[in-house]
């Protein structure tokens, strides 16, 4: 449990706050045992305000007043926003992460601390997510298509020109590469994004994530026509989308040939 040093008016409005869960006839929405989702709801709030995961993060448009000592150009070494986060993930890894945390973002000072959760209340806190993000819960498939063929090869070029690479690790940093400024590791999409997050964030990550430094690529200001800067695919953006998303979620470390195997002499 987290060393919070509250001050005696916040203690004073957490005793409102509690009394306030006590009471006997709570607002309708705070209502528990008529509507699962509800109920899942009032639940992890009381998770999320015991844990103080608003004094880091932006949850359900709520809280993460840290975001305010970083001004427009470092806003991306804020905690990330956990608004629609059970729209994004998928809740076996929520589940994972929430018991023991691992770095997504090598760039940022600020570590999400491990909580200690017992099964139950990690498995809560994934519920409220995604009932806040009216998503499924728990069980889901990921479900995307295993490219094949030229369409298998045309991903390929494509995530190869748009240069994903150059921001994102795929498996381990490059050579070189600076984990101050490094991307995700595309490899965790296919464990931890729900495919269907996958296209909206192509399409506009800034609508999703504010002051984020994943550009967009495609311009659908004109929904009906998007431009694209690649001409694969017949330039159509959407089914460019598709495709990537496609191959992320199936994204693996290709075996590289190793050269001994081909020069092995044959015994016999
Ligand atoms: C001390 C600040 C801090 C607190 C308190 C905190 N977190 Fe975090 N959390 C972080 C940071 C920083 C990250 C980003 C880790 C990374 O990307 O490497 C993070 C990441 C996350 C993520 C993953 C977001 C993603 O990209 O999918 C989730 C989910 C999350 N936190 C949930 C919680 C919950 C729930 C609580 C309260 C129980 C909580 N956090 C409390 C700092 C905090
Ligand atoms: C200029 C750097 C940059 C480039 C180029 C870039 N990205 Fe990103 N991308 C980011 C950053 C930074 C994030 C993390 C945002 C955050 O904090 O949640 C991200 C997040 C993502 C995520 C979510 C990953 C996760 O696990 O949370 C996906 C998927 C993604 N990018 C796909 C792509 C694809 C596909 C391309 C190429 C078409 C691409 N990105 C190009 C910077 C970049």
């Amino acid at each position: 449990m987290p060393q919070f040093d509250f001050t005696d008016e916040e203690a004073l409005s957490i005793l409102t706050f509690l009394k306030g869960q006590t009471g006997e006839t709570p607002p309708p929405e705070y209502r528990a045992g008529t509507n699962p989702v509800q109920a899942a709801v009032l639940k992890g709030e009381r998770l999320v305000f015991w844990n103080g995961c608003r004094n880091c993060h932006v949850v359900e448009n709520r809280g993460g007043k840290i975001r305010d000592l970083y001004n427009d150009e470092n806003v991306t070494f804020a905690p990330p926003v956990l608004s629609g986060e059970g729209a994004k993930v998928q809740p076996a890894w929520l589940f994972a992460f929430l018991k023991s945390p691992t770095t997504l973002r090598p760039w940022l000072s600020v570590r999400m601390p491990t909580f200690h959760f017992t099964d139950a209340d990690a498995t809560a806190l994934v519920h409220y997510f995604a009932a806040s993000s009216n998503k499924s819960f728990p069980y889901l498939t990921a479900q995307a298509q295993q490219l094949a063929g030229a369409r298998a090869k045309e991903a390929d070029q494509l995530f190869k020109d748009l240069q994903c690479i150059n921001c994102h690790v795929v498996g381990e940093l490059r050579p070189g590469q600076d984990p101050g400024s490094a991307a995700p590791n595309l490899l965790l999409a296919k464990d931890r994004l729900r495919p269907d997050w996958i296209v909206p964030w192509l399409k506009n990550p800034q609508a999703l994530l504010d002051g984020t430094r994943m550009p967009s690529f495609w311009d659908f200001s004109d929904e009906a026509h998007p431009t694209s800067p690649s001409k694969l695919f017949n330039g159509d953006a959407k089914q460019q989308i598709d495709a990537l998303r496609d191959y992320l979620m199936h994204l693996e470390l290709k075996a590289t040939p190793t050269k001994t195997a081909s020069v092995t002499p044959r015994r016999g």
